[in-house]
């Protein structure tokens, strides 16, 4: 499906809109604390392997009638830090879709996460930015085709009227999300995200969108602001600063997002 709304330069692919009945929801988070403010506000399980020998993880639990699973790509074993960006977002997610059964399939994904925002859209730190559409900010193959494909310009699944009322009951922004491997930014970025109007640039969510694509999955995003990509303090410094206080603020929108999706 091609939307020519608002970005008439580029193709645009829709997600798979969300069915009419939302009872099983696959919670897509890089962090573990992202994930554990989450984990705690849902009342989730203790995390596990997926599967055994490898470091993603999953909670689960009932939300609003619907069962949550939250997965988490988990640690690297040789850096002992979380295995956050697109890649290991992508192969994540595809791995837990790959090991759901027909009855074990999720109706929705949702990603939930801090990401950079913009003062430009008037976004602040701590604030909750909805998504409606995403894309690959980093990507540069100037081929006919090739560069479409590589920024995966992607529609998420919400209506416009359901974005209209989760981000009325989160008080929390719709826009944009840009994602790229790198937590700064480079000058040409930053006049690509000025000129493209970005409200939020993360390190997961077009990945997503990408299987998402692939696998025929309903998805949507929450992203929490920890730094001000459009100011002059490093991301790094504000990003560990606020780290806590955004994902406080996921933890506490998340039953409040799964009630307004779940009907
Ligand atoms: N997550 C939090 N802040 C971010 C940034 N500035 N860029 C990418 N991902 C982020």
């Amino acid at each position: 499906m091609v939307d020519t709304s608002n970005h008439a330069t580029h193709s645009v692919v829709t997600l798979v809109p969300l069915p009419p009945r939302v009872r099983d929801i696959m919670i897509c988070v890089a962090m573990e604390s992202e994930a554990s403010p989450i984990a705690c506000a849902l009342g989730l399980g203790e995390p596990r392997a997926l599967r055994s020998m490898h470091p993603a993880r999953v909670r689960e639990g009932h939300v609003a009638g619907a069962r949550i699973r939250l997965v988490t790509a988990g640690l690297d074993a040789a850096t002992h830090v979380d295995r956050v960006g697109p890649i290991y977002a992508a192969t994540t997610l595809l791995h837990a879709l790959a090991i759901a059964t027909d009855a074990t399939r999720p109706d929705l994904v949702i990603n939930m996460g801090t990401a950079g925002g913009f003062s430009a859209q008037h976004i602040g730190i701590g604030d909750l930015v909805v998504a409606r559409h995403t894309m690959v900010h980093d990507a540069r193959v100037a081929l006919p085709g090739f560069d479409a494909l590589s920024r995966a310009h992607t529609r998420l699944s919400l209506s416009t009227d359901m974005l209209a009322s989760l981000a009325a009951r989160l008080d929390a922004t719709i826009g944009d999300v840009s994602t790229g491997s790198s937590l700064d930014a480079s000058v040409e970025e930053l006049k690509q995200f000025a000129s493209a109007g970005t409200m939020a640039k993360d390190m997961e969510l077009a990945a997503l969108a990408m299987v998402a694509r692939d696998e025929d999955v309903a998805l949507a995003s929450v992203k929490a602001i920890t730094d001000l990509v459009d100011q002059p303090e490093l991301a790094s410094v504000s990003f560990l600063r606020n780290l806590q206080r955004a994902c406080d603020r996921l933890g506490a929108c998340a039953g409040p997002m799964i009630e307004v999706i779940a009907r």
